[in-house]
C-alpha cells in the first residue's frame, strides 16, 4: 500500500471519540497546526481519504490524530476499529491556515475550539514556538459533556507535568474548558463567554483587544461563523498565510455535525 504508516497506539475516550498514533514518514515536515489526508483502502482497494489535523507537535517522532466516530461515516465507521500494528494511509502533504506564521505578532494567543476542533491546538499547545512568540496562551475548549473534554484535559495535565516542556508552559498556558449540556465548574458557549466577558473575569485577565490579542478558531461551520463575528466585534481581522492578521480559522469538519 503506498503511503502506509503503522499504528503504534490507540485510545478510546468515549463511544464517539478516540485518538491514535502512527509512525511518521522520515521525509514529512509540517508546521504545528496543519492537517493532512489520511485513510484506509475501501472494499474495492481504493484509498478512502479524509482531512485530519495533526494533533502532535512538529518535533514529535510519531504523528497523533484525534478522531470522531461517525456510526455510518464511510471512513470512521472503519477507522474506529484500528489496532496497534495495523496500517493506515497518510498522504505526506501538510497544509492549513492554523499556523503561527499566519498571525501578526502579539502578546496573547487564543485557541478557540469545539469538539474535535481541539486537534490542531493539541499540536500548537505542545509547540515551543507558541510560547516563544506569545506571552500568554489561552485554550478555550467547549463540548456538550464532561467526558468529551477528557482528551484535552489530560493533554494539558501531561504538558504542565512534562519535565522538558512544563517549565516553558508554566504560568503561560491558561486552560478554560466548558460544557454546554452537563453540569461542570465552568459552563457556556465560547461565543457567550467571550461576549459577556465571563472568561476574562474568571481568568482575571484584560478583555480582548486587537492590539495585543491573536486568535485561532477550529470548530463546526456554525461555531466558526459565530466566533468570527465576536472576534470582529473586538476589532480582530481574519488573516491567512499570505496575509497575516489578528485571527485565522479552519473547519473541524464539513457538514452539520452529528
Ligand atoms: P464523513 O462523510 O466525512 O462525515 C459524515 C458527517 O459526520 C459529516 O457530514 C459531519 O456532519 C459529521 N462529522 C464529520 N467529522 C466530524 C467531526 N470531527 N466532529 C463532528 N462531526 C463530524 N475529523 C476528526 O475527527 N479529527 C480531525 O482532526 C479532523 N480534522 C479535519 C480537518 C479539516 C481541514 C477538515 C475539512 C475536516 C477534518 N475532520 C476531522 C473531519 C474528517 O475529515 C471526516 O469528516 C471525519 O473523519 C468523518 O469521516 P467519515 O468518512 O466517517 O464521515
Ligand atoms: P450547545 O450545546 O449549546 O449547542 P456539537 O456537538 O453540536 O458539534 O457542539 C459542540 C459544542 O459547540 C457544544 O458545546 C455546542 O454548544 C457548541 N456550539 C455549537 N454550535 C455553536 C455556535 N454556533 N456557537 C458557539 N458554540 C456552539
Amino acid at each position: 500500500m503506498p503511503d502506509a504508516q503503522t499504528v503504534t497506539e490507540v485510545k478510546h475516550w468515549t463511544d464517539r471519540l478516540f485518538s491514535f498514533r502512527v509512525t511518521r514518514p522520515q521525509t514529512l515536515r509540517f508546521r504545528s497546526g496543519e492537517f493532512v489526508m489520511i485513510g484506509l483502502l475501501d472494499d474495492r482497494g481504493k484509498p478512502l481519504l479524509r482531512a485530519y489535523s495533526i494533533a502532535s507537535p512538529a518535533w514529535d517522532e510519531e504523528l497523533e490524530f484525534y478522531s470522531i466516530k461517525v456510526p455510518d461515516g464511510p471512513l470512521t465507521s472503519r477507522l474506529q476499529h484500528i489496532e496497534v500494528g495495523d496500517e493506515i494511509i497518510l498522504r505526506p502533504k501538510p497544509v492549513g491556515t492554523l499556523v503561527i506564521d499566519a498571525l501578526l505578532p502579539g502578546k496573547r494567543v487564543w485557541f478557540l475550539a469545539t469538539g474535535t476542533g481541539i486537534a490542531p491546538f493539541a499540536s500548537l499547545m505542545r509547540e515551543p514556538e507558541t510560547y516563544e512568540k506569545f506571552e500568554e496562551v489561552i485554550m478555550m475548549h467547549t463540548c456538550r459533556t464532561v467526558e468529551e473534554l477528557e482528551y484535552g484535559r489530560k493533554l494539558v495535565e501531561d504538558l504542565v507535568n512534562d519535565p522538558l516542556i512544563g517549565e516553558m508552559v508554566e504560568g503561560k498556558l491558561k486552560y478554560y474548558p466548558t460544557t454546554t449540556r452537563e453540569e461542570f465548574h465552568h459552563m457556556g458557549r465560547i461565543t457567550d463567554n467571550l461576549s459577556s466577558g465571563k472568561v476574562f473575569e474568571d481568568l482575571g485577565i484584560a478583555p480582548m483587544d486587537a492590539e495585543d490579542d491573536r486568535a485561532m478558531v477550529c470548530g463546526s461551520l456554525a461555531f466558526n461563523k459565530d466566533v468570527m463575528a465576536v472576534l470582529e466585534s473586538f476589532g480582530l481581522r481574519e488573516g491567512a498565510n499570505s496575509e497575516p492578521r489578528e485571527y485565522v480559522v479552519e473547519k473541524a469538519f464539513v457538514g452539520d455535525g452529528i
